[in-house]
């Protein structure tokens, strides 16, 4: 918290001279030098600050817009805001904030469109019956992508020809897909592998259970465990196949490399680990992104 807050008083600081007196002059910095750290070695997951950015963002507009029509008002003026204007406000603000706490580009687009999606939604006066499913699946599906920062989007099966010609044929492998999602990925090796032991590990409740259900359904005999694939023990498994995201990989290396046995396999497809060159890469095509294998030492 404090890290961000530095960061975003720097930022400000750099950006403008008021910023510079400001910041060099006041309460400001020593109040954030006098601030408890809350959470010591760890750092504000981005929707955390994205949803503190449109708490600032609100206020801010509020804060104006007071401002403006008590100042009309004593300037016997009466003034009208639209709520239109309101809501560009509140985008605008948003996407500055953004911007100035150095989210990601994309964070930026996110909140500039938020405020006028809602805005939109709320003109088609849309019954609240269907916000609530809208949630409850969205939660369901995506509520750990809050902690892990990924998200589900399923692999292709053009992958899992390509997965299934990568790793060792002469022997059964023990495998598991860490983020299993709605299951396909673990299934198809479970059925074009019946000599080894598949397993999925999904942390979402939705997805998993649906993956369960479809195993028993189709009598794969792949395994589909719920939980976090930090518990396991990856020393236990000769392939380890991953479709996670950036902000994974660090963690998942750090894992693999002190767990995993020598020899042993972890894929994974269209995310590469920064400074740990490959062992293999299979470049990516019009229907594939690229396979990253990395052969243990
Ligand atoms: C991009 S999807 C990949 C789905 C599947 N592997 C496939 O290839 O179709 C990533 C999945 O990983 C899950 N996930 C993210 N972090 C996880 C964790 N720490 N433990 C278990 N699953 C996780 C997410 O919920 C999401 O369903």
């Amino acid at each position: 918290m404090q890290k961000v807050l530095n960061k975003f008083v720097l930022k400000f600081e750099s950006k403008s001279t008021f910023g510079s007196y400001f910041y060099k002059k006041s309460f400001l910095k020593s109040a954030l030098n006098k601030l408890p750290t809350l959470r010591p070695n760890k750092r504000l997951v981005p929707a955390t600050l994205a949803v503190l950015i449109q708490c600032a963002a609100l206020l801010s507009v509020a804060i104006t817009t007071w401002t403006v029509i008590f100042a009309s008002a004593y300037f016997g003026l009466s003034l009208n805001i639209s709520i239109f204007t309101l809501v560009l406000m509140q985008a605008l603000a948003a996407a500055t904030l953004s911007y100035l706490a150095g989210m990601a580009s994309w964070w930026r687009w996110i909140h500039l469109c938020f405020p006028l999606a809602a805005w939109l939604l709320y003109q088609w006066h849309i019954p609240n019956v269907i916000y609530l499913v809208g949630f409850i699946i969205s939660l369901s599906l995506f509520w750990t992508t809050f902690r892990t920062q990924v998200p589900f989007f399923p692999s292709r099966p053009v992958v899992w020809h390509q997965v299934a010609s990568i790793i060792p044929q002469e022997s059964p492998v023990r495998l598991i897909d860490i983020g299993s999602g709605l299951g396909d990925m673990s299934m198809y090796m479970a059925k074009t592998r019946p000599d080894s032991q598949i397993e999925g590990i999904e942390i979402a409740p939705l997805p998993w259970m649906i993956s369960y259900i479809r195993a028993k359904f189709r009598r794969s005999s792949a395994k589909f465990i719920l939980g976090n694939y930090q518990a396991l023990d990856f020393a236990k498994y000769d392939v380890i196949f991953a479709y996670l995201s950036p902000a994974a990989m660090r963690l998942l290396w750090d894992k693999a490399s002190k767990e995993m046995r020598s020899g042993t396999l972890l894929i994974s497809l269209e995310f590469e680990i920064p400074d740990v060159p490959e062992t293999t890469r299979i470049p990516s095509n019009k229907n594939t992104p690229e396979i990253y294998v990395w052969q243990i030492p």
